[in-house]
């Protein structure tokens, strides 16, 4: 396992928060800390803050990303955003498959795939969500839960493709919850995926792919976490809130 055969990357995912003037600010705070990192830096945000999110932060090293998208180029999908509406306003990353979408909307493994694939063609980057409830872990059937997901939600993609593809690796009772996985719990599920990935593609392929871990986050936790050898960065939700928690990750990453 190799890290310096892909990128580490932080993203944050600021789930439903943040008005215009509130983005902006937050934005403007995270540019000087973001200017120093070595690492992938990228803010997903709310579909009404993206405009602003690509404006703010043109000529930076910050990447912008939606939180989700719809799999159809266009229609009759009251309340939905194709991938192409993304692109066209300078979006390069969408989350896909969140657990939140998952429990709260009906996200199946299925509709993940087809995000997915049409994220992938129209040139957007997916970072795609996977990982285990509580009880699947009591259960002891976080790998099988983990790997399922994996080959349901990249069914049909390319290497070329899944290469370009972030994997989240997300606990849901880590998320929001203050529980953070240890850091031997993250690397075990990290290290399946790319296993899983390498059964699927190749190990040059898997080696190639960042996957990241998130929940619960922060700057207390997140050095020992980033240090796992296949923990590639993380998806930050409450953390990625304050500027300064968020220039922890980064320096955290960039070491
Ligand atoms: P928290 O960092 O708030 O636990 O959220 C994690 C998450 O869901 C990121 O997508």
């Amino acid at each position: 396992m190799n890290k310096a055969l892909r990128q580490t990357v932080i993203a944050g995912n600021w789930k439903m928060n943040k008005t215009r003037p509130e983005a902006k600010e937050l934005i403007e705070a995270i540019k000087p800390l973001a200017e120093k990192a070595d690492c992938g830096v990228v803010i997903c945000v709310p579909f009404t803050n993206l405009e602003t999110a690509v404006e703010l932060t043109k000529g930076t090293n910050i990447k912008v990303g939606a939180e989700n998208v719809h799999f159809e180029k266009s229609g009759a999908f009251t309340g939905e955003i194709s991938a192409d509406m993304l692109t066209e306003i300078g979006v390069e990353y969408v989350i896909i498959g969140h657990s939140e979408r998952r429990q709260y909307f009906g996200e199946t493994d299925e509709t993940v795939n087809k995000r997915t694939k049409a994220a992938l063609a129209a040139g957007l980057k997916p970072i795609v969500c996977v990982g285990e409830l509580l009880w699947e872990r009591e259960c002891g059937i976080t790998e099988e839960i983990v790997a399922r997901q994996i080959k349901l939600d990249l069914f049909d993609v390319s290497a070329e493709d899944v290469k370009k593809t972030i994997i989240a690796y997300e606990p849901v009772w880590a998320i929001g919850t203050g529980k953070v996985a240890t850091s031997e719990q993250a690397e075990e599920v990290c290290k399946l995926i790319r296993d899983t990935l390498a059964k699927l593609y190749s190990q040059e392929v898997a080696d190639a792919v960042t996957i990241q871990y998130g929940g619960s986050m922060n700057p207390s936790n997140c050095e020992e976490l980033l240090a796992q050898p296949d923990v590639d960065g993380g998806l930050i939700g409450g953390a990625s809130l304050k500027a300064e928690q968020f220039g922890v990750l980064l320096n955290a990453a960039s070491k």
